[in-house]
């Protein structure tokens, strides 16, 4: 799952009504779940505030995958201290992964803190926030075997109007021994496609000109009438028979209009299909881009991990993808210094790199989370020193490789999603290329939401940049 820079919402509030301010920290799943934490409490009449400080309730949507996450959300709260007394009225909620990692600990340890309230239990906040008022401090972070928040209408927070996330499965089942999400987020569930499509079709007629379909595990989503994903042997002929797995999802979602953008994250090499890639490539509008996380080059160190697929087999995918679409754009998830790893062993995450050549990479230094299986097992006994300099030259080979990928699509003419105005200059655009990168452009009489032929005649080190062409 890629991590998202900080998100604050920023929507105005009429007076009067009692406000809340919502900060979402980590993934794009995170992301996605504020949306839907948004539409509950407007349901219940709140509306919404850029401003912490003239805020009823002020919510943190937080991330446990690494401890720097958890930190940084801690350093958030104490500056809420000060709202607190001015307005002693102040509930302060903690929402998301590291509210269910923590549960009742966090109530104990950060005294401002009001509200812990898990992944699965967000329609309970309004409830939680009354308890508050009540004079109690208030908690849920029960996990559920079928929450998927499949009826709520998410209330949309990005800025672009252009791009919007949907969220198709919950949880998950893979058990990566240095992962906190099965922890955090639950057993691994589908959500009912028809609801998926809806949305789609909802946001397309909004304007919308692109959806990612988000999950932990895209590729083993499998809707058969409700019930885990671990469940489905148990299911009737009758439900198998009408099953719809991630391929068929994709094609509902590609059919909803040629001119709507379909993209999705996060793959999984053991679990990826031909089936996926074919429908892939026969649909235009599905982008030509797959993030599919590596974590390490080595069968050994791979097995550690119990990610369920070796070297080969990643390289098997890859082959798939260059075979089924010659032009995929590809990105990955690398962690350097996980436990035992050798010297040889980080060398062939090098190589692994230096065979695949990503265009993206999301790069971490291993950072063992209390209650996961590697924290049970193995000692985290690759010294920091190392593992600083294993990730550093991870990170250079990949901008060798992302650099030279750039250099490349010089000269080449990409069709660009434009998504709204350039940082640097309103007389800009910026959008992305099927293959996920982001192209600067002149605006000339274009506008978001346009698709528009761009040559590329340079690049800065993550940007391409170019001229509309007809
Ligand atoms: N330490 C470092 N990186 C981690 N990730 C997940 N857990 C950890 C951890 N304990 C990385 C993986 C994953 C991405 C979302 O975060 O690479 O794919
Ligand atoms: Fe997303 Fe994982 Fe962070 Fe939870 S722990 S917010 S699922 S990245």
């Amino acid at each position: 799952m890629q991590v998202l820079e900080k998100e604050i919402i920023e929507k105005e509030a009429p007076k009067g009504t009692k406000r809340f301010f919502l900060e979402t920290y980590g993934c794009a799943m995170n992301f996605s779940d504020s949306e839907i934490v948004a539409s509950i409490l407007k349901s219940e009449g709140y509306t919404i505030t850029s401003e912490a400080s003239e805020a009823d309730v002020i919510l943190m949507n937080t991330c446990a995958i690494r401890e720097n996450a958890e930190q940084r959300a801690r350093q958030r709260l104490t500056e809420f201290r000060v709202f607190k007394k001015e307005k002693p009225s102040l509930v302060i909620g903690v929402l998301g992964c590291m509210a269910e990692r923590m549960k009742t600990k966090l109530l104990e340890e950060e005294d401002l803190v009001d509200i812990v309230v898990g992944p699965d239990a967000y329609r309970s906040i309004p409830n939680l926030i009354g308890e508050v008022e009540g004079g109690q401090k208030a908690i849920n972070v029960l996990l559920s075997r079928e929450e998927t928040y499949a009826d709520i209408n998410p209330v949309r927070l990005s800025e672009n109007g252009i791009t919007a996330f949907i969220s198709i499965t919950r949880g998950c089942d893979n058990m990566c021994t240095f992962c906190v999400v099965p922890f955090t987020r639950g057993r691994e569930r589908s959500r009912d496609p028809h609801t998926i499509v809806k949305e789609a079709k909802n946001l397309f007629d909004n304007g919308y000109r692109e959806v990612t379909l988000l999950g932990q595990n895209v590729d083993s989503y499998l809707w058969y009438g409700g019930g885990l994903k671990k469940d489905f042997e148990k299911a009737t002929e009758e439900q198998k028979n009408k099953a719809v797995n991630f391929a068929n999802l994709l094609e509902m979602v590609a059919q909803v209009s040629p001119l709507l953008r379909v993209r999705f994250s996060t793959s999984n090499p053991q679990d990826m299909t031909d089936e996926v890639l074919h429908t892939m490539a026969k649909y235009e509008n599905i982008c030509k881009y797959v993030h599919l996380p590596m974590q390490s080059g080595n069968t050994r160190v791979l097995k550690q991990m119990n990610r369920g697929y070796d070297r080969e087999k990643y390289l098997d995918r890859i082959k798939a993808i260059k075979t089924i679409m010659p032009d995929c754009g590809l990105s990955t998830d690398i962690i350097s210094g996980f436990c035992t790893e050798t010297e040889e062993e980080h060398k062939e995450t090098l190589s692994l790199m230096d065979e695949v050549q990503f265009d993206y990479a999301y790069m971490f230094k291993y950072n063992e989370r209390p209650g996961t299986l590697a924290a049970k097992k193995y000692t985290d006994d690759i010294p920091e020193d190392i593992k600083s300099r294993r990730l550093q030259e991870i990170v250079d080979l990949h901008r060798k490789h992302a650099g030279e990928s750039n250099l490349r699509d010089i000269g080449g003419v990409f069709e660009v999603l434009a998504e709204g105005s350039s940082k640097k200059s309103s007389e800009d655009l910026y959008g992305r290329t099927t293959h996920n990168k982001v192209v600067v452009f002149p605006k000339e009489h274009y506008k978001p939401g346009d698709y528009v032929k761009v040559k590329v005649h340079s690049c800065t080190s993550g940007t391409l940049l170019g001229q509309a062409v007809k």
